[in-house]
């Protein structure tokens, strides 16, 4: 059985794969017309399950298959429908369509807990620039200022969410918390994200899942050199407040510094120079600056002597130098319980345990804080993800369904017990 619907689920990420902002790539940003496709597509998936189907307010789109009693408490399972640009067809609507499967999979048996398959909206920040902010409505994270963050055209994510035709003014319904704090419902038992690993480490190994223990810590800032604008031709070498020129400097310092430090990854992804034309002089330079560690003492140490760096050069180079921290999330555990759940999950499944941190920043980091979270992840063949050309494997979704169905199974049981 299983390995006929991991056939079903690797087809159903690829159609949604179809579900794209730019023809030929599959690029689906926060509550944009591909998102209403995608939203359409898995609403059928999840209505033809058992599901009841609802949207919230900050466009999370929510499949709730209930419990065989009134009154019973909620298991979570998510991940992102939003992708990166030109992305593959499985980094996050993995985890949402196998939530989904995990249900028809349980062929109309209800269990002792409601499950609530959640597609959060945006959790990449390509839009906005803010990663997170499906998950963080869902926890009740989500505030006034937050709503106005803009994107390139000026579109405010209040503006985008009622553009999509929800209210934006409803966004804290979304949240499974504050109903906790109030003591309105139970707390939810828990949280589970299945994603793909998108690094090379099981590829390498020849594993096919792996329980994640921990979520590596990131920061996210934007960095500007700001110069002066000039002509090309007319201003001489030693006269020029050259943008481009101190960015170049601190560009090669990064890399350097990161390749120093075992573990640390340093990502510039995104430079934006202005005025932008091949005869003038760069005024403005804006880099963004990705930083991840498994230890938050050595990421926020590492970015400590990034900021450093950037203002000596600039200084030295009569630039100013603005600097803009979009991120500070610390490294985040996973909920021993689960983990030690999941991994027996996985055992009785007939494949080998292994345990390891995520690289990758995920959903689970944003609702771990405020529920039992963990995460399991599957093989990602060549090691290659936010790419067209990420896959995943028959098998090891067969498996993951077959560890699913278990975890589903021992929480029951420890409900019932
Ligand atoms: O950037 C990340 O770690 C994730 O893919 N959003
Ligand atoms: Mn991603
Ligand atoms: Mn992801």
């Amino acid at each position: 059985m299983h390995a006929a619907l991991a056939r079903e689920v690797i087809a159903r990420c690829r159609s949604l794969a179809a579900c794209s902002d730019e023809p030929g790539f599959t690029t689906r940003t926060f509550l944009s017309p591909a998102m209403r496709a995608a939203h359409a597509q898995l609403s059928a998936w999840m209505k033809a399950a058992g599901m009841t189907v609802s949207v919230d307010a900050a466009g999370n789109l929510r499949g709730v298959l209930a419990a065989a009693t009134a009154g019973a408490r909620t298991l979570l399972i998510g991940s992102h429908l939003d992708t990166v640009p030109h992305a593959g067809a499985f980094d996050g609507p993995l985890g949402v369509v196998i939530g989904v499967a995990l249900v028809e999979q349980l062929q109309g048996r209800r269990l002792p807990f409601n499950i609530e398959v959640v597609a959060f909206s945006e959790e990449e920040g390509v839009r906005f620039g803010v990663p997170f902010i499906g998950s963080r409505a869902l926890v009740g994270d989500v505030d006034a200022k937050l709503l106005e963050t803009r994107d390139a055209s000026g579109v405010s994510i209040a503006e985008a969410i009622r553009d999509f035709g929800l209210d934006p003014s409803g966004v804290a319904t979304a949240a499974v918390t504050p109903r906790l704090r109030s003591g309105q419902a139970s707390a939810p038992l828990g949280y589970l994200e299945f994603h793909i690993e998108q690094g090379p480490v099981l590829h390498a190994s020849g594993k096919p899942l792996a329980v994640v223990d921990r979520i590596s810590g990131r920061t996210a800032a934007d960095v500007a050199f700001v110069g002066v604008a000039g002509h090309a031709g007319t201003t001489p070498m030693d006269a020029r407040r050259d943008a481009v020129a101190g960015a170049a400097v601190w560009l090669r310092d990064v890399e350097e510094y990161a390749r120093r430090v075992p573990g640390l990854v340093a990502t510039t992804g995104q430079i934006v120079v202005t005025p932008g034309a091949a005869n003038v002089i760069a005024e403005r330079c804006r880099i963004s600056l990705d930083v991840r560690h498994g230890e938050d003492a050595t990421r926020t140490s590492a970015v400590d002597h990034l900021e450093a760096r950037a203002r000596e050069i600039a200084r030295r180079r009569q630039l100013s130098l603005e600097w803009s921290t979009r991120l500070d999330q610390p490294t985040t555990p996973m909920d021993a319980r689960l983990v030690a759940m999941l991994k027996h999950s996985v055992t009785r499944a007939g494949a080998p345990v292994e345990t390891m941190p995520s690289g990758a920043g995920h959903d689970a980091m944003i609702v771990a804080p405020h529920m039992p979270a963990a995460m399991l992840f599957l093989r990602t063949p060549g090691g290659l993800s936010h790419h067209p050309d990420e896959t995943v494997l028959d098998d090891d979704v067969a498996l993951a369904l077959a560890a699913g169905g278990h975890f589903l199974d021992e929480l029951a049981a420890s409900i019932d017990a």
